[in-house]
């Protein structure tokens, strides 16, 4: 197995201090709310893994979908050397555009970019051992402060699959895409993976399994904050609710108080409490249409210049260019 070399921008000091300033802040507004990153120690991103594969949830297999049809076009509109992913997770669709960029020719470089440690180090190993010679540098990160760590030699493509920018609400979005904006240059490409509006049922069942898992990937979060924090949730006594916002065109996840309950976050000297039926939100997802994504890109100095979604609409990806 090739020695990979990790440049870690949280070191698990600023990772500490980021989540308690983000817990505390979350903790004490009413509604209650938790950034979604912190789903993702390893069990996180395992369930997150098992939830790909669920009947109910259609975005990963669609984007596959769409990217199998369409890597050979990324890949000649391209000619990338670099592929830089963020929030890449296992990197499991990412192999199709590595795939295609190693057949044009062009590929020289992976550099997968997480914020949990644990699943960058399984997916660049295991992206290092099938493309013999591939230069693989994963980047520890978090994706709305560690932009300016990408490398910038190279041609490079910049690739966020998966819908994770839906994680972000409109002005987290403008400030990323800023920062995607500013990270490339004349030449770089942005390819961006969007869940589409589409009948609320079918959203809300994505995001409420019926074998559970997204229910544990929710609770997750507590877990997370009891062992990094010192918390005492006790998470069977908190239900998983996903509800589709109409106006905001997003499903929020949240965690249902089942009673009334007092909980310590001991690192944080902060007690607080929960009415039973208080919701605390903990993910938005928010969907998407083609004028709207269209628009924030161009804010940001974005051109969208493909479009591509699988032939029920369900899922797009697009790819965008600096405007000169
Ligand atoms: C919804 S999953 C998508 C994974 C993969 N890209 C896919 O398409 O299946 C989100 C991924 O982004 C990572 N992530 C979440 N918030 C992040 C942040 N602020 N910075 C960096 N990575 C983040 C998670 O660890 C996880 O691997």
């Amino acid at each position: 197995m090739p020695t990979l070399d990790v440049s870690v921008h949280l070191d698990p000091t600023s990772l500490a201090a980021q989540m308690a300033d983000d817990v505390r802040d979350g903790l004490t507004r009413t509604p209650k709310v938790l950034p979604p990153k912190y789903f993702y120690d390893a069990r996180g991103s395992e369930l997150f893994d098992q939830i790909t594969r669920l009947p109910e949830y259609y975005p990963t297999r669609t984007e596959r979908e769409i990217l199998t049809a369409h890597v050979a076009d990324i890949a000649a509109a391209t000619g990338a050397t670099t592929l830089m992913e963020l929030g890449s997770g296992t990197s499991e669709k990412t192999r199709l555009l590595l795939r295609a960029l190693r057949d044009a020719g062009t590929l020289e470089r992976f550099v997968p970019f997480d914020v949990d440690p644990a699943v960058l180090a399984d997916a660049s190993a295991s992206v290092s051992a099938e493309f013999d010679g591939l230069t693989v540098e994963p980047v520890v990160g978090d994706f709305e402060k560690h932009l300016d760590q990408l490398p910038r030699e190279g041609r490079r493509l910049l690739a966020f699959l998966g819908s994770t920018i839906g994680n972000l609400d409109v002005e987290q979005r403008a400030t990323f895409l800023d920062g995607v904006r500013a990270s490339l240059g004349q030449g770089d490409a942005f390819l961006l993976g969007t869940d589409l509006v589409k009948d609320p049922a079918r959203l809300v069942a994505a995001y409420d399994d019926s074998a559970g898992v997204t229910a544990q990937f929710n609770a997750n979060v507590l877990h997370v904050l009891n062992r990094s924090l010192g918390a005492d949730f006790d998470p069977s006594a908190f239900a998983h609710r996903a509800v589709w916002d109409a106006d905001q065109e997003w499903i929020e996840m949240r965690l249902e108080s089942l009673r009334d309950q007092g909980v310590r976050v001991a690192d944080l000297d902060l007690e607080v409490t929960f009415a039973r039926g208080e919701q605390m939100r903990t993910e938005i997802s928010a969907k998407f249409r083609r004028e709207g994504i269209t628009r924030e890109l161009a804010s940001a100095g974005l051109e969208l210049v493909h479009w591509w979604t699988d032939p029920r609409g369900d899922f797009a990806l697009s790819l965008s260019v600096p405007m000169s």
